[in-house]
């Protein structure tokens, strides 16, 4: 049984790997395997948008996305982990969730049982962020009540670990997804 993490921040100790890092380390308490995909250690291009997906073999894209997704359509539960960029999911987030559409439209099925969201804004954002990523959720076949969502401030590098409310929320989606799993057992 296992957790993929897929995190938009660049900043690798950064407030969203903090935050994942704490729901991973709990689910894997519960003796979930996770892993964690930091995007910008990786090569994942803006989807091309030629829109003809179904009649190629493989995405036009040639980079680390296809093995991403194979892993990702592998996991029984994922984390999708993200900063607010501009009022809205990190640059990094918005490729990954664009080059998708491949997968979408050779109508290929995931086996998604336990679905995360975590998203760290300064200030303002949080809720056109959670939106994109919710929408995304939906195309998963995600059921309702295994969806977890952890949202919050953060600003320095540091700030999240400071933040002990959020941090408790963090891990406790942690524990409740992989919970959630073992429940479907
Ligand atoms: C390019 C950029 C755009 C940002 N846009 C927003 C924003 O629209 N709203 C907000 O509240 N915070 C914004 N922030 C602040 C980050 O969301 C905040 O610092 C967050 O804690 C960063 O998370 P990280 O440490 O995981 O990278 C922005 C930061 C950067 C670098």
């Amino acid at each position: 049984m296992k957790i993929l993490a897929i995190v938009g921040s660049p900043r690798l100790k950064g407030n969203t790997n903090y935050l994942v890092d704490q729901a991973l380390e709990e689910a894997s308490k519960l003796a979930v395997d996770t892993e964690k995909i930091a995007l910008s250690q990786y090569e994942v291009n803006p989807c091309l948008g030629h829109d003809d997906c179904a009649s190629f073999e493989s995405c036009l894209q040639k980079d680390d996305a296809s093995w991403i997704f194979d892993r990702f359509r592998e996991a029984d539960g994922v984390i999708l982990a993200t900063p607010v960029y501009y009022y809205n999911v990190s640059a990094q987030m918005k490729a990954f969730i664009d080059r998708n559409y491949f997968l979408y439209m050779h109508d290929q099925k995931y086996k998604l049982r336990a679905v995360g969201i975590i998203v760290v804004a300064d200030e303002i954002g949080i809720e056109d962020t959670l939106h994109t990523l919710k929408q995304f959720i939906n195309e998963l076949d995600a059921k309702e009540d295994r969806i977890f969502v952890v949202s919050g401030y953060a600003t320095k590098l540091g700030d999240a670990k400071k933040n002990l409310p959020l941090m408790e929320e963090a891990r406790n989606l942690g524990r409740q997804m992989a919970e959630s799993l073992k429940e479907g057992t």
